[in-house]
């Protein structure tokens, strides 16, 4: 009796331990090559500020969508801040500002302006040219015609490479895990943007075929959120 009982428990915790890990679902699909990206050239970003005037508790209190910006362009600190805030790295081993299941980091952080469209390098944090001119007109035409994405010097387009989450947790929790944590990205960028005294809108309504088209974004990049930025009108 007594060892059917030791037999019952050990086989619980194993399952209790598993879940707690995550487990890896067994229909897995095999991890696709990733994309290779050309690099025309980087630029330095100012090392991000770590203490600020506005508790966290303000941040919040004032945090509102804002969708009507000013002409004036962001500052390159600026928008440094702000990429830090979706996915600086934080830790030594490579950890980031916002939290990511089995730290796979799926995300790939993009910046829109008049000049060009960056890719983030969260660890040199450096922006990488990806396609040079203004494609904010375009980018609007894509997005419902949402003004915001006019107006504002900077969109940050938050994208997700699914395979790096899936080969782990397999397709039935990748979904989710992908979309908590473009959330968690999401709103570090908000609440960054009210510390600065910027204004932003995060926008979910777009074509993601023509976005991912415009863009030239890599075929495994798939946009989820979109988020003007500027100084409010
Ligand atoms: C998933 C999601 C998608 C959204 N998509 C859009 C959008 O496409 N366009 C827009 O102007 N606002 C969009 N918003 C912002 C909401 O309209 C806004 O958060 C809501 O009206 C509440 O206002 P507040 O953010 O000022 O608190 C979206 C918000 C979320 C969470």
């Amino acid at each position: 009796m007594k060892l059917i009982l030791m037999l019952v428990c050990a086989g619980v915790c194993l399952v209790a331990c598993a879940s707690a890990n995550y487990p890896v679902s067994p229909t897995m699909t095999p991890t696709p090559e990733p994309t290779r990206i050309p690099v025309l050239s980087t630029i330095a970003l100012p090392t991000p500020r770590t203490q600020g005037p506005m508790s966290v508790e303000e941040t919040m209190l004032k945090r509102r969508s804002i969708r009507e910006f000013k002409d004036t362009p962001l500052t390159l600190a600026e928008i440094g801040q702000l990429l830090w805030a979706a996915q600086g790295i934080t830790h030594p081993a490579g950890l980031r500002t916002a939290p990511s299941a089995g730290a796979l980091y799926p995300l790939e952080v993009y910046a829109v302006t008049r000049e060009a469209t960056y890719r983030y390098d969260p660890h040199a944090h450096q922006l990488i040219v990806h396609a040079r001119g203004d494609l904010r007109a375009p980018l609007y035409a894509v997005a419902l015609m949402q003004d915001s994405i006019l107006q504002a010097p900077l969109t940050i387009v938050i994208t997700a490479v699914y395979a790096r989450t899936s080969k782990k947790y397999g397709e039935e929790r990748t979904p989710r895990y992908v979309a908590l944590e473009v959330g968690h990205a999401a709103q570090n960028v908000l609440l960054q943007a009210v510390a600065l005294n910027l204004g932003a809108v995060p926008i979910g309504a777009f074509l993601d075929d023509q976005v991912q088209q415009v863009l030239s974004l890599p075929r495994d990049h798939q946009p989820l959120y979109l988020i003007p930025v500027g100084h409010p009108r």
